[in-house]
């Protein structure tokens, strides 16, 4: 807060497409897809219409011994979409809730089957996984940790197959080897106190727009197998199409045991999310109700009937746009566009997944050495870009895009030339 006796707030009071309009009429392309949640435009047109009448018809019902049709729709459609195997779903109410669905799942699936000194977690060194405490507990973002850690749980970090900290001439796919063999010395030592592994496929989003290499994820799958420990893919940013295919996970061919969606699952209207999961872990916890078995967890909001219907009609986008396909020519261009940045004397990696590209500043290209955090250089590029109509949202020094997927090539154009002399600016 004390930051806006400098920085302006800026009062949002309409959305189009891409564009977000504020009180005094001025434009701002949404170049982050406001917090990675956009797919298809501001007040779509389908999605308002889908709620408008959804408002009218029920707007929310307990979700506990009652059901309604738009979430029974929506679960059937979501295990229609996701890898095979998973086939049950649990609704809540935003990402971090589905983490915290999907790590006391994961714990209470071992002990309802007899293995209660599986306590622990193993979650990768720069990932980030929400911020209530146990979503913030395994996430390993200094920023958002430190304060809180003595209230957190204990994870066991491995190390991150990130590329960028590959050796130099190292390829993304000889960093996911080194880094597996890490992880099965890690589960070799712990599987027996560990109940899940958490990732988040290809990209490590709040972390920095890391990405990794998709035999990571394959080899993470068989080490989970082989170690009797569940993978949980965190697929709350990079899903429903932001890497290229419908979810992350689908390029290395492999269906975690619990996956977590929300941000895009409804288009980015209103907050929801689901955790899938197999039939033998729902198997784990039917049982009579004095067993004691049953999974606990209860939102208020849970399968909120107007999220869900957002959500319906985001898949229905989905189903009746080539959405895929028009991402391949967006992200090729956005590519192109960017491309000479590699050679700037400030960036030291310039690294791209579908409809996600991200620019490592650095003080010196060579050592990679990166500019002290207090000089806020990432600052100067978002306030640059609020001078020329576009909202960037640096992480720390890196400038990243994430636009709506209705961004037209034009108005990639426009985020990239406006990032370009923002980083220009911020290096001088
Ligand atoms: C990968 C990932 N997981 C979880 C979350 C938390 O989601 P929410 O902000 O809805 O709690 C985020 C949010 O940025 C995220 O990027």
């Amino acid at each position: 807060m004390h930051d806006h006796q400098h920085v302006p707030m800026v009062p949002i009071v309409r959305g189009e497409g891409a564009w977000l309009i504020d009180a005094g009429g001025r434009r701002y392309l949404d170049g982050i897809s406001s917090w990675w949640t956009n797919l298809f435009g501001h007040a779509n047109p389908r999605i308002a219409a889908a709620l408008a009448e959804q408002a009218r018809t029920l707007e929310h019902v307990i979700f506990a011994g009652f059901t309604h049709p738009v979430a029974i729709e929506l679960a059937e459609r979501l295990v229609a979409l996701t890898p095979q195997g998973l086939d049950k779903v649990f609704f809540a109410d935003n990402g971090s809730a589905a983490i915290e669905v999907a790590l006391k799942m994961s714990f209470h699936y071992w002990l309802n089957q007899g293995h209660g000194g599986k306590t622990r977690f193993i979650a990768l060194t720069g990932s980030y996984h929400g911020e209530t405490l146990g979503a913030l507990s395994v996430s390993d973002v200094a920023l958002y940790r430190k304060t809180y850690a003595p209230l957190l749980l204990t994870p066991m970090l491995a190390p991150s197959p990130d590329a960028y900290e590959g050796e130099p001439g190292e390829s993304p796919e000889h960093v996911a080897m080194r880094r597996l063999a890490a992880m099965r010395v890690l589960l070799e030592g712990h599987a027996h106190e560990t109940c899940a592994v958490i990732v988040e496929p290809l990209v490590q989003c709040a972390g920095g727009m890391r990405m990794h290499h998709a035999a990571f994820l394959t080899g993470l799958r068989a080490l989970c197998d082989q170690y009797n420990v569940h993978l949980i893919a965190d697929e709350i940013a990079v899903g429903f199409g932001r890497t290229g295919t419908l979810f992350a996970c689908e390029q290395a061919h492999v269906a975690p045991d619990f996956m977590c969606l929300s941000k895009g699952l409804t288009g980015g209207t209103l907050p929801l999310s689901a955790v899938l999961t197999t039939q033998q872990v729902y198997d784990a916890f039917y049982a009579e109700y004095n067993a004691g078995k049953a999974f606990l967890h209860s939102h208020s909001y849970t399968g909120n009937p107007l999220a869900c219907r957002a959500a319906l009609e985001t898949l229905n986008i989905f189903r009746d746009e080539p959405v895929l396909e028009r991402n391949r020519t967006l992200a090729t261009h956005l590519a192109r566009r960017l491309a000479p940045l590699r050679d700037h004397p400030n960036v030291a990696d310039l690294r791209q997944h579908g409809m996600i590209a991200a620019v490592e500043l650095v003080a010196d290209k060579a050592s990679r050495r990166t500019f002290p955090s207090e000089e806020r250089r990432g600052l100067r590029v978002y306030l640059h870009g609020l001078g020329r109509g576009a909202l960037l949202r640096p992480l720390g020094n890196v400038i990243y895009f994430m636009p709506p997927y209705v961004v037209s090539e034009g108005e990639i154009d426009h985020l990239v030339d406006v990032a370009i002399e923002g980083i220009t600016h911020a290096v001088a």
